[in-house]
């Protein structure tokens, strides 16, 4: 890895984790919702979302400020899909982010009011950007809520919970994967390069290219459940063999599930390429989100 990417990577999760300080610092609501929703912003994470919606803006424009409202609604949409993947009726899990989990600190529902909250409080975040113009405005709403709505990560996670403690086909496993995970990270890679103008056909390719991230992404998520550590992942190991989940390691085996992670990389790197990106930190990020060991 080189060491120019994690300071790349470091810079912007720096960034953007001023930013949402700024928006949620001075809000006036209740004290124990704000505090819910700070909670699990601030016990860390990796940002990924944020800093790829940066670098896929850098691929065509350079003045960052334009996109930071997007890549904060999106970690905030990102967040609250934590909270709510951990509860009791999900997941499960007390852990996350290193830290105990937002239902375990507070309660059950203050925890899912605190998700509400966060994602209904990034639409506004969108549209109340002045340096957003109203086709922008309306464009990256719509992106945002279908791509995190039923058609996209919501819609992915009633799919992962309906195929715990069955046999999937690979293909099944990755439409669930594709929507629980990889929808949100073609936001991130859509909204960058749209707001960055690139023409449709870098587009066309640049979704493609997310594709194939979303499914590298998860499939290393999946890995890292089976030979993780806790103290690195900062979320419990073996989560997923506890709740019968259906996984790369589980249908593949585990140099299964490597080999097919190194498929997707060549052919996310070949969408680059197709996308006038090759030369762009897309592509060393793509190397991270494979090899990445948190
Ligand atoms: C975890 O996402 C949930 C999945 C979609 C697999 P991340 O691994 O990006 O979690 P944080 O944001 O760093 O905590
Ligand atoms: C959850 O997938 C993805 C979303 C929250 C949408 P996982 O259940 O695999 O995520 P982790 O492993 O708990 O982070
Ligand atoms: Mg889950
Ligand atoms: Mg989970
Ligand atoms: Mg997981």
């Amino acid at each position: 890895m080189k060491a120019n990417l994690l300071d790349y990577i470091d810079n912007y999760k720096k960034k953007i984790e001023k930013e949402y300080q700024r928006y949620l610092q001075n809000l006036d609501i209740p004290v124990q919702l704000k505090e819910s929703m700070l909670y699990s912003l601030e016990a860390g994470g990796k940002r990924l979302r944020p800093v790829l919606l940066l670098a896929s803006y850098e691929v065509y424009d350079h003045d960052i400020q334009k996109v930071l409202s997007s890549a904060i609604a999106l970690e905030m949409i990102h967040t609250y899909s934590l909270i709510h993947d951990d509860l009791p009726a999900m997941d499960d899990d007390d852990y996350r982010r290193g830290k105990l989990t937002n239902h375990k600190v507070y309660n059950e529902a203050t925890a899912i009011l605190a998700g509400d909250a966060l994602l209904t409080y990034s639409f506004e975040i969108i549209a109340n950007d002045p340096l957003l113009n109203d086709k922008e405005k309306v464009t990256i709403i719509n992106r945002l809520s279908t791509c995190s709505g039923p058609k996209g990560m919501v819609g992915g996670q009633i799919l992962d919970m309906e195929a715990e403690d069955k046999p999937v086909s690979l293909e099944a496993m990755e439409q669930i994967h594709t929507l629980k995970t990889g929808e949100l990270l073609k936001f991130a890679i859509y909204t960058g390069a749209y707001l960055g103008k690139a023409t449709d056909m870098q587009l066309k390719h640049l979704t493609e290219f997310a594709y194939y991230l979303g499914l590298i992404f998860q499939v290393q998520d999946d890995i890292l459940d089976v030979t993780g550590e806790q103290e690195k992942i900062g979320k419990p190991v073996g989560s997923d063999e506890l709740n019968r989940k259906s996984t790369y390691p589980k249908l593949l085996g585990l140099e299964g599930a490597i080999n097919r992670k190194e498929l997707y990389v060549e052919k996310a790197k070949l969408a680059l390429l197709h996308a006038d990106a090759q030369a762009s930190n897309l592509m060393g990020l793509t190397d991270y989100f494979s090899n990445r060991d948190h």
